[in-house]
């Protein structure tokens, strides 16, 4: 295995982590390379466990270099306290952490305009995390009122921050955001930002090049993916979406690396679906099964703390994504979560509009019309956390993974019983 990336195939949170901090074994480089600290990844090694935003998991390997890429979203002081926390527990980070002189940065107004647009949604609201990410990606589109990380070592960034606080505040004024607010106070905001500026220097480089020249030494290239496929704001269920390109067609853009040089695909799914914020959810259980699945499987918000929605798997969104991702094999995640349940279901088809369809609807009106057409298997009501073997698994886990493989059309590769580094089945 030479160049992986590591995609959530779902609408996010499939403990994408876990499987990153495996395969950073066999990897020099790990980035990140789109989304922000919306994201939350969650590793648990030496029976600790680790909350990251913006870090990539493999910062828990010693020697393997992080690489936070161009296509981030940073925010300074988020990431700066990740750094402290993880020093604090003693985690070596300075020498193996890399950000992107072309990230885009995040500033307190960005946070104030991602709260005003939640605030007044035209329909259901898209229930954005807060941290600033949509209206940080809107300003690089829009260029006029974006701040890279490397315009803080350039003459000139002062001003530069000033004239777009200004502009901000002509903006959000009209909105309700009091012109004194401390989110657009320009001068504190600089000796705030000069500070983080500062600390954040040794880190800051030329990403695209360092990763070009990675690959083209054969270094071995880790892509992690943040939030999922069903989340990419172009294939994704726009608009209630991320603002970033989250499926597999992100790679190339986030971090500069062309997509010759990535070798394998691993496509990252929950064992069941959930969705957190707004948008249809075709397969979604808003009853006892949800519950369940949401107590059994902790379905809260890592950044967040907000409740999941949950439901069964819908293996025609997996498919969609799966080919869309480039997703060579399966990493099924959290299987012992359903292991109480006598039955489980698998959404196979849709019916839309009075036909039957396995293909994922390209609007998000026709996804709410459509209804799940379920297959349903045995469950197989047995403990499944202690399992290190495929052999060891109840003949009706196995059999639902196979189902899962074949609709979804790729092998499963990895099987994850709990959270552990440990609770893992390598399948073949
Ligand atoms: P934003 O990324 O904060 O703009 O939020 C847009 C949508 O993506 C909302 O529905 C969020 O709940 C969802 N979202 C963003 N990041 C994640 C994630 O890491 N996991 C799951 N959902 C996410």
């Amino acid at each position: 295995m030479a160049n992986t990336a590591v995609i959530g195939l779902q609408w996010g949170d499939e403990a994408k982590g876990k499987i990153v901090d495996i395969l950073t074994e066999n990897h020099d480089i790990v980035v990140r390379y789109q989304g922000g600290a919306n994201a939350g990844h969650t590793v648990v090694t030496g029976g600790q466990t680790f909350k990251l935003s913006l870090i990539p998991s493999g910062i828990f390997r010693a020697g393997v270099r992080c690489v936070i890429a161009n296509g981030v979203v940073i925010n300074p002081q988020t990431l700066l306290a990740e750094i402290d926390a993880l020093k604090d527990r003693g985690v070596r980070v300075d020498a193996d952490l890399t950000v992107s002189s072309r990230a885009h940065v995040i500033f307190p107004w960005h946070m104030e305009e991602d709260r005003i647009l939640n605030e007044c949604p035209t329909g259901e609201a898209i229930g954005t995390t807060l941290r600033g990410i949509g209206p940080c990606y809107r300003d690089k589109i829009g260029r006029s009122h974006a701040v890279r990380v490397g315009d803080f070592y350039e003459a000139g960034w002062r001003e530069r921050i000033v004239a777009v606080a200004e502009a901000k505040r002509r903006m959000l004024e009209p909105l309700g955001v009091p012109a004194d607010s401390p989110a657009l106070d320009a001068q504190a905001i600089c000796e705030e930002y000069s500070g983080y500026a500062e600390r954040l220097r040794p880190f800051v480089a030329d990403t695209t090049q360092f990763l070009l020249d990675a690959v083209e030494a054969g270094k071995r290239v880790l892509f992690e993916g943040a939030q999922g496929a069903l989340l990419d704001i172009d294939h994704g269920t726009f608009p209630y979406v991320t603002s970033s390109n989250s499926s597999g067609v992100g790679i190339s853009a986030g971090s500069g690396v062309p997509g010759r040089h990535i070798h394998k695909v691993v496509g990252v799914v929950k064992a069941y679906c959930t969705r957190v914020g707004g948008g249809p959810f075709p397969t979604e259980q808003d009853n006892d099964v949800g519950r369940h699945l949401r107590d059994r499987g902790n379905e809260y918000g890592t950044v967040t703390r907000r409740p999941r929605r949950c439901g069964w798997f819908d293996a025609v969104a997996a498919r969609y994504t799966a080919r869309l991702s480039g997703a060579d094999a399966l990493a099924v995640m959290l299987l012992d979560v359903l292991s109480a349940l006598p039955e489980i279901q698998i959404c196979t088809a849709y019916e839309l509009d009075g036909e039957r369809t396995e293909r994922f609807p390209d609007h998000v009106e026709r996804l709410r019309r459509v209804r799940p057409i379920y297959e349903s298997l045995p469950g197989w009501q047995r403990e499944i956390r202690a399992v290190r073997r495929l052999a060891d698994l109840p003949v009706n886990a196995r059999k639902y993974l196979d189902r899962l493989a074949e609709v979804v059309g790729r092998p499963v590769e990895i099987v994850s019983v709990g959270p552990d580094r440990e609770q893992t089945v390598f399948v073949g």
